[in-house]
């Protein structure tokens, strides 16, 4: 497997090329080839790390390049991982990044078009995500647009691990959560569909057992409503307050976890990733929006059919119209249109 990192010389990066050149992405039997790739100002930064993913002694990396031409970082490769972009601060929401970041994501998705391999697959982590990913996607008419997704697993991971905590018991327990829309505070987790198995194999909607341990629909209403929903779609916040700068750790796991389940597959159980839309539950096609999704033959593909309870589907439509506000931001800023 070739894959290309972008910001290999940033946190995320230095988080992140460890655990793929370890075997985390793909498996023991797969080993990879590595691109980093920066800009000049942090081409420092990711050759030092390529000198310690060397000293690693990995069996699974073959081989490791740093360059400052995305071109050449892209030549060949299977797998994309774009994360070089700013971080937001203090105060400022996701979308405030995209004057600054989209730019950058119209000329990686016309290099990918140009180098990348036949079935290369793409992740956009860079922030705002979902858009970026659009962006990226308009400039590689070659690729199919099922191809470029953008990373809400970290929204999955934290929906996750906040339930497991509440319930006490495994996040391994636990299946069926569902981010939904964009990466940003509007994201709709929603545990409706979510179920809890126990270690005698018993399986109990999660609904259930919520009301069982908070006393009631109505403590479960307040909870979801006042805690869950908001405390995973501003975590991302609560981050950088507590620790000063964006996750890295977790989001790089996060990536990990994406591209694992896009490439080797989930058999049955969903996770969420944000994909292009085909229209499915209402979400105007062509939009990268966060769905439930299978890893089934290479693909993500969106689990069909769920019923939306009314109060998700009203979050749903909001974070949608924000989508929306933000393609028209990069249709006004040129950034969808291709040169030539
Ligand atoms: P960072 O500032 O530590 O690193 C970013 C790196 O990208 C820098 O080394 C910079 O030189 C490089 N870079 C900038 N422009 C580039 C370009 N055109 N090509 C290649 N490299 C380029 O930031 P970070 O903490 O690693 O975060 C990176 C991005 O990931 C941010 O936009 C952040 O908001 C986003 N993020 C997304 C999620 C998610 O869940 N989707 C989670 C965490 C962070
Ligand atoms: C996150 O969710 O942690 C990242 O998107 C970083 C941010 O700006 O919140």
């Amino acid at each position: 497997m070739k894959v290309t990192v972008t910001g290999a010389g940033g946190q995320i990066g230095y988080a992140l090329l460890f655990r793929i050149a370890s075997g985390a992405m793909f498996g023991p039997g797969t080993s990879v080839d590595l691109r980093l790739v920066e800009i000049p100002a942090g081409m420092k930064s990711a050759e030092g790390t390529a000198l310690e993913l060397v000293d690693c002694a990995f069996g699974t990396l073959n081989s490791v390049e740093v360059t400052d031409d995305p071109t050449q970082g892209f030549d060949g490769t299977n797998v994309a991982l774009l994360v070089g972009a700013r971080p937001r601060g203090p105060g400022m929401e996701r979308a405030d990044l995209l004057t600054a970041n989209g730019a950058i994501f119209a000329p990686q998705g016309a290099a990918i078009n140009a180098a990348a391999a036949d079935d290369v697959r793409v992740l956009v982590v860079g922030n705002p995500a979902n858009t970026n990913a659009l962006i990226a996607s308009a400039h590689a008419p070659d690729v199919p647009a099922q191809r470029f997704t953008a990373m809400t697993r970290l929204d999955h991971n934290r929906a996750l691990a906040r339930l497991a905590l509440t319930l006490e018991v495994p996040v391994k327990a636990l299946s069926n959560v569902i981010i939904w829309g964009n990466h940003s505070s509007t994201q709709v987790p929603d545990i409706t569909h979510g179920l809890l198995t126990s270690s005698d194999g018993t399986t109990r909607h999660l609904s259930d057992v919520l009301q069982e341990k908070l006393g009631g629909s109505t403590a479960v209403g307040s909870w979801l409503t006042e805690s869950f929903i908001p405390g995973v779609a501003k975590r991302g916040a609560e981050i950088i307050t507590v620790r000063g700068s964006s996750s890295a750790a977790s989001a790089a796991a996060a990536a990990v976890d994406h591209v694992h389940d896009w490439v080797v597959g989930t058999q049955d159980a969903w996770t969420s990733a944000g994909v292009v839309s085909d229209g499915s539950y209402n979400v105007p096609q062509g939009l990268i929006s966060s769905f439930p999704v299978r890893g089934q033959h290479g693909n993500l593909e969106i689990v069909q059919g769920l019923s939306v309870d009314p109060e998700v589907r009203a979050r749903i439509d909001r974070s949608v119209q924000e989508l929306i506000e933000e393609r028209e931001m990069v249709t006004a800023l040129g950034l969808l249109t291709r040169k030539r």
